[in-house]
């Protein structure tokens, strides 16, 4: 066994569920098996320049009886999502010296671990990352912490939805998170029965949604429809929907109203349509068994980068295997979008979903793709 650390965790940008079961498996795992200490750093880049900690230690855990961590969601550390600032970079650097780290675990997105890794450059913090966003948009891991329980809650979301839309003859328009990438509203519209899926990487007409929902009730004679639309969807034209708030900062927020009237306004008043805004449930929860999976494979992962001094990586999920990933080219290559001419894509529209309308070199016949064979 090497010599005592002193490891730092932090949670940063937008929380997600599955968050305290990666501290969970941290602390476990530091603890059990190398016998450093583990500090929690409250509100990520706030908690090292405040230099705020939180002692993170295996009796805190009940790892004997009904462990909350295992799978309540949020972040017992807190988290911000603020647009974190450099202004005070070298306050925060000298945080992790002053806090006698010797190590940090920063688990984030794309953006909160670029800013971390620009900070770990500058002030030589030996760094290790863990992927989470309900987005599932960081770069070189199929998968992040959150995404799997969100499109669970948008799953649930849309099942119930169809019921009460089938009752009521009702277009019900649900808007869905994902500023930039439209993973979360693909998937969760391809596994909830959705009709029309609207992501920011496939400009959509309106015409042709509407299209749509009148082919469904002459064609087919289904008088419900359900829209899944992500916040961020463009039309051809590339507009969105935002609004500038009281401090200056552009927002998303109106697209599921604005796709709701443009359909009253063509199918005219003989059709209800309604708007769901999901919201910030898509954040919370308890985190789905696959979630709980991840986070823990990651978290004993981050710590074993550590005991093997390989910094500057984040853990990724490929192949069904964790590996570690440069956290530079990880930055480099986020955020990673839905592929227009994708496998993912290809099966909604093969099961008449209508995405969007593609450019014409995006048309793609989608083949399977054979894995080379193992020996
Ligand atoms: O990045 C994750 C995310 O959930 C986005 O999909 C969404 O636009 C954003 O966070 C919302 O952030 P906030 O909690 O700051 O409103």
């Amino acid at each position: 066994m090497g010599k005592q650390k002193r490891l730092g965790i932090l949670t940063s940008g937008g929380d997600c569920p599955g968050l305290n079961t990666v501290i969970r498996a941290v602390v476990s795992h530091a603890t059990l098996t190398y016998n450093w200490e583990v500090l929690g750093i409250p509100y990520a880049t706030q908690g090292l320049l405040q230099r705020r900690t939180m002692v993170l230690n295996v009796h805190g855990l009940d790892l004997h009886g009904i462990d909350p961590l295992l799978s309540t969601g949020g972040t017992i550390l807190g988290a911000m999502n603020k647009g974190d600032t450099l202004a005070q970079a070298e306050e925060i650097i000298s945080g992790y010296q002053e806090l006698g780290l010797d190590a940090l675990i920063a688990v984030g997105g794309d953006g909160s671990l670029s800013l971390l890794h620009q900070l770990a450059q500058r002030g030589s913090w030996k760094l290790v990352a863990v992927p989470k966003t309900i987005d599932n948009d960081v770069a070189l891991t199929t998968l992040s912490v959150g995404f799997d329980t969100a499109i669970n809650t948008i799953a649930d979301a849309l099942y119930r939805l169809t019921f009460t839309a089938a009752s009521h003859d009702r277009v019900m328009v649900v808007e869905v998170m994902g500023r930039e990438a439209g993973h979360l509203a693909l998937h969760s519209g391809i596994v909830g029965g959705a009709d029309v899926i609207l992501i920011p990487e496939i400009p959509y007409s309106i015409d042709q949604v509407c299209h749509k929902i009148s082919e469904l009730r002459d064609k087919w004679k289904r008088k419900f429809a359900i829209v899944v639309v992500a916040e961020g969807a463009k039309t051809l034209n590339g507009e969105s929907r935002y609004y500038t708030d009281s401090c200056g900062q552009v927002r998303l927020r109106g697209i599921g109203e604005y796709i709701a009237d443009q359909i009253t306004n063509f199918v005219g008043s003989e059709v209800e349509v309604r708007v769901t805004v999901l919201g910030h449930v898509q954040r919370g929860g308890l985190p789905s068994a696959l979630d709980r999976f991840m986070a823990t494979v990651f978290g004993k992962a981050a710590v074993d980068l550590i005991a093997q001094e390989n910094y500057s990586q984040m853990v990724a999920w490929q192949n069904g295997q964790v590996v570690s990933v440069p956290l530079n080219e990880v930055i480099a290559k986020s955020p990673v979008s839905v592929d227009p001419k994708g496998f993912v894509v290809q099966t909604a529209r093969s099961l008449g979903i209508y995405l969007g309308n593609l450019k014409p070199d995006e048309q793609s016949t989608a083949i399977l793709t054979c894995a080379e064979s193992q020996q």
